[in-house]
């Protein structure tokens, strides 16, 4: 399939990992790209530029195909050192940056001149015309369904790709509760030119998780994830667990009082010891609605040759044998 975004990237079908905490290193992104998508890995997982630079040769000796690097401009207590980070990807050869979070403008001048394609994640169209006019090459559009920040709109993609499609005039790909071909060929027929998944590709055999995550998900359903931070205007949907069920208890309890430090125990450093240690309840971990399509454990290369298998046959079968049923 070619879209503008296969053309933007240089790979073969229209499907991106988005990047994900502690799931987005180079076994990941790797299988990804090698099975025609585009891998990403996730940039502040790594504790320094140095194990940044080393996580993307790591991710070049595995692939040969295109891959990319996520930098996440999120409000944290210590700014990382982004400076460092993007040294670390241009001195790697990378070529494509997922940014997230707040306005990278101020680190476009330095990706742009080392020929970097840009991609920044909104969850809404102000944000994406935004992108746009600073010089993001494409956007990820990333709706209220979205494992991780869905921001605070409330905008799902049914209304959020169309209005994108509307205003942008760079190409983007819907992102948030894509799941299988059906999430794709509905995605295109909006106007994104692709999908990003994030919680999809967490169950797969090459995502570097603990089992217990991918079980977790293949069992969860579409009711199961809440939102959480939504008074610290930082929501964030996670997989319902005993730990976020005192987390909102928490938020229910103190309102509009309630400061990051109240829930900083259910929240804070949590990501290493489910992600690695499969340790269920630690904290709140971000997870799609998605989850309830999600009922099994492929391969990269099996999941992304079989949503695109099928993309065919339901444009070529049942959209246009619709049509020609009408005719
Ligand atoms: C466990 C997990 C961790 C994530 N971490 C990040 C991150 O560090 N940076 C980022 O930009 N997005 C992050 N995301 C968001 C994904 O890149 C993607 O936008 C989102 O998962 C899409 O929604 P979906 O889960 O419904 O596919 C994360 C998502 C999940 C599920």
């Amino acid at each position: 399939m070619k879209t503008r975004i296969t053309e933007l990237f240089g790979i073969r079908h229209p499907i991106i990992q988005g990047g994900m905490h502690y799931v987005g290193f180079a076994e990941l992104a790797a299988a990804v790209s090698s099975a025609g998508g585009l891998g990403i890995i996730t940039g502040l997982t790594q504790p320094s530029a140095r194990d940044l630079a080393k996580e993307i040769a790591k991710c070049r000796a595995l692939t040969d195909k295109p891959f990319g690097v996520n930098l996440t401009f999120l409000p944290s207590l210590a700014t990382p050192d982004y400076p460092g980070y993007i040294k670390a990807i241009i001195d790697g050869g990378v070529k494509i940056v997922e940014t997230a979070g707040r306005n990278p403008e101020a680190y476009l001048p330095a990706l742009k001149e080392a020929g970097i394609k840009v991609i920044h994640k909104c969850t809404s169209v102000r944000h994406s015309l935004k992108a746009e006019r600073i010089g993001c090459d494409a956007v990820s559009v990333d709706g209220f369904e979205c494992g991780g920040h869905p921001g605070e709109d409330d905008v799902p993609n049914m209304i959020l790709l169309p209005r994108a499609a509307d205003e942008l005039s760079i190409p983007f790909v819907a992102s948030g509760g894509m799941a299988d071909a059906r999430s794709l060929v509905a995605a295109l027929a909006m106007g994104a030119e692709g999908m990003n998944m994030g919680t999809r590709f967490i169950a797969t055999r090459e995502a570097p998780v603990h089992d217990n995550v991918k079980q977790a998900i293949v069992a969860a359903s579409e009711l199961d994830t809440r939102l959480i931070m939504r008074s610290l205007r930082n929501t964030e949907r996670v997989l319902i667990n005993t730990t976020v069920e005192r987390l909102v208890e928490k938020e229910r309890v103190l309102g509009q009082d309630l400061k990051f430090a109240d829930i900083a125990e259910e929240v804070s450093g949590i990501y290493p010891r489910v992600m690695g240690e499969g340790e269920m309840d630690a904290g709140a971990w971000s997870c799609g609605m998605v989850a309830g399509l999600i009922h099994d454990v492929p391969s990269c290369q099996d999941l992304i040759d079989g949503i695109m298998a099928e993309a065919e046959k339901l444009i070529h079968r049942r959209l246009e044998g619709m049509l020609a049923g009408s005719a």
